[in-house]
């Protein structure tokens, strides 16, 4: 028997960007995964098979279900009619697949990092999104070492050891930025050598309470804190930060009750 849940936030097809977040709990690790098992494609299957972590397996299911799921509410495609592809550096997609009028026209992003699994999705161009969750009580990350790392331009090491803020701060602004900057274009690592954040988006510029937003080019980039993660987004020009839905797992058990695949109603969650 399913616990009392709150509302689902409003999400409507005329929304043209959305934001979800689950964090996940323990039920994500009980009751759903004898669903997600169900509705997911082999390949998403056999991918989580071949983690070794438990927490890794259930984290990457629930990244799979929370897309199908929303994608569902989005599109108006049963959840488990829904179909993927890839570009060639490994960004999906949802395919036309017979359900031309509604799937062609959304684009996602996903990104998962400790218990948060993040989805973003937009009918206005393409998106990318990246969370990391923030140590606190782990060992912090030797950032200074990481920062020497190759994935950082000459500048981009400059505003690290020497931007506004604190090196912590800084460290996992620009990380998260530039991941979802990559995963934008699409080009994922591939890219990363030409890109140098602080010139595309003006990285100097300060952060306002813990919010952060800057233009350049064809894109727009957001930067925030939300409880111990940090969230970064990129979307087209020109568009605002969605708001951010945190869900938790009652509220995805009702989601994905609501985007159930027609033809097997009835079983899935008895
Ligand atoms: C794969 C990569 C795109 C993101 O990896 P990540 O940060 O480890 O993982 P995230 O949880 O944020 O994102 C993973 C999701 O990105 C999506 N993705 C994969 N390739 C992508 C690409 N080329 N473009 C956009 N999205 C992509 C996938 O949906 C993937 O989830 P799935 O495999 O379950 O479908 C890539 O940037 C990477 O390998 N990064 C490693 C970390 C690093 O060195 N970063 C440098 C930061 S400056």
């Amino acid at each position: 028997m399913l616990p009392d849940v709150p509302e689902f936030p409003n999400i409507r097809p005329k929304t043209t960007t959305i934001c979800v977040i689950w964090a996940l709990g323990d039920a994500a690790s009980e009751d759903l995964l004898r669903v997600v098992e169900k509705i997911l494609d082999k390949p998403a299957i056999e991918r989580s098979n071949r983690l070794f972590w438990k927490k890794d397996r259930v984290r990457f299911l629930c990244s799979h279900l929370l897309r199908r799921a929303l994608l569902s509410r989005l599109t108006g495609v049963p959840m488990d009619e829904i179909l993927f592809t890839t570009n060639r550096y490994g960004k999906p997609y949802l395919t036309l697949g017979g359900h031309e009028h509604s799937a062609g026209t959304w684009n996602f992003n996903v990104s998962s990092s400790a218990d948060w699994v993040a989805f973003l999705a937009t009918n206005n161009g393409q998106c990318g999104i990246d969370i990391e969750r923030l140590p606190d009580t782990d060992p912090m990350p030797d950032l200074k070492e990481m920062s020497k790392a190759n994935v950082f331009s000459g500048r981009e090491k400059e505003y690290l050891m020497s931007g506004p803020g604190s090196f912590r701060l800084r460290f996992y602004q620009i990380w998260t930025l530039k991941e979802a900057y990559l995963k934008y274009t699409g080009r994922g690592l591939a890219g990363i050598e030409q890109i140098d954040m602080v010139d595309l988006f003006n990285l100097q510029q300060p952060m306002n309470e813990g919010q952060w937003a800057s233009e350049k080019g064809d894109a727009t980039a957001f930067h925030r804190f939300e409880e111990d993660y940090a969230l970064s987004v990129v979307l087209k020009r020109d568009q605002a930060m969605p708001e951010v839905h945190v869900l938790h797992d009652e509220q995805v058990f009702e989601l994905v009750k609501g985007t159930f695949p027609r033809k097997r109603k009835s079983d899935r969650y008895a």
